[in-house]
C-alpha cells in the first residue's frame, strides 16, 4: 500500500482554473445533477442509470462520500465559474494503491457541451493526480462511437492504449471500448 497516496488523499481538494471549479458535492447538487442526466448524456456512459432520478443521485453523492473515505475515488462537481453552477460531474476512481494508477470518467449537461470545459477539467484532474497524488497512470474507458470523448482525451494527451470488441451491452446493441491513458513523466 502506497501511504503517500492515503496522505495526500485525507482532505477533498478544489481544484481551479479560470474556467472551471472542481470542488466535493453536496446534497444540494441534487436537483440540477437529476436534471442535467437526460437521454443524451447516459447514451455513452457505462453505468449510469436511466432515467435518473433524484434518488440516483442522492446514491452517487453518499457512494462518493463512503469511497473518499476508503481513499478510492474522488468525485468532483463541475462548477463553470461563468455562471458558478454545477454543469457535470468528473471522477478520478479506481485508485489503485499498489499499481499508483487510476480512471477519470465525466459527463456534462448538453446545455454545456463543446465549450471546452470537459478538455480543462480533466487537465486539472490529471494534474492532480500526478502531482499532487503521485499517481504513475491515468486511464480511460470510451466507447468507440464517442467522438466528442476520443477527442477529449486526445486533447489532454492520453494515448490509445487499445480495446475492447463488444465488450459492453447498451441500448440494445455492443459496444467496442478503447482504452487511452497518459503516465506520469
Ligand atoms: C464527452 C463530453 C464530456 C465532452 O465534453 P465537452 O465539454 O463538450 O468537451 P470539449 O468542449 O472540451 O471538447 C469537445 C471536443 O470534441 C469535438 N467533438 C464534439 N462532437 C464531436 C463529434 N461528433 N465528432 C468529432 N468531434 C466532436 C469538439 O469539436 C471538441 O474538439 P475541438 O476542441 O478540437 O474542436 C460531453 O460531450 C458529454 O458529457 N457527453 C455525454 C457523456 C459522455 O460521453 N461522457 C464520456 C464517457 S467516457
Amino acid at each position: 500500500m502506497n501511504i503517500d497516496v492515503l496522505i495526500r488523499l485525507s482532505e477533498f481538494p478544489t481544484l481551479v482554473s479560470s474556467s472551471v471549479r472542481l470542488r466535493r458535492l453536496g446534497y444540494k447538487d441534487i436537483p440540477i445533477i437529476a436534471r442535467h442526466v437526460t437521454a443524451e448524456v447516459v447514451r455513452y456512459l457505462m453505468d449510469v442509470p436511466y432515467p435518473y432520478k433524484m434518488i440516483d443521485a442522492k446514491r452517487f453523492i453518499d457512494k462518493s462520500r463512503r469511497n473518499f473515505k476508503a481513499k478510492m475515488e474522488l468525485n468532483f462537481a463541475i462548477d463553470f465559474v461563468s455562471t458558478r453552477t454545477l454543469v457535470g460531474i468528473i471522477s478520478l476512481h479506481k485508485v489503485d494503491q499498489i499499481n499508483n494508477s487510476g480512471q477519470i470518467s465525466y459527463w456534462l449537461g448538453q446545455n454545456y457541451w463543446n465549450m471546452g470545459i470537459a478538455t480543462e477539467s480533466i487537465r486539472l484532474v490529471i494534474r492532480y493526480a500526478f502531482n499532487v497524488l503521485r499517481l504513475h497512470k491515468i486511464y480511460a474507458n470510451v466507447f468507440d462511437s464517442n467522438k466528442a470523448s476520443v477527442r477529449v482525451l486526445e486533447k489532454n494527451h492520453l494515448r490509445k492504449e487499445g480495446g475492447l470488441v463488444d465488450s459492453v451491452f447498451k441500448q440494445s446493441r455492443y459496444h467496442n471500448i478503447l482504452n487511452s491513458s497518459e503516465k506520469s513523466h
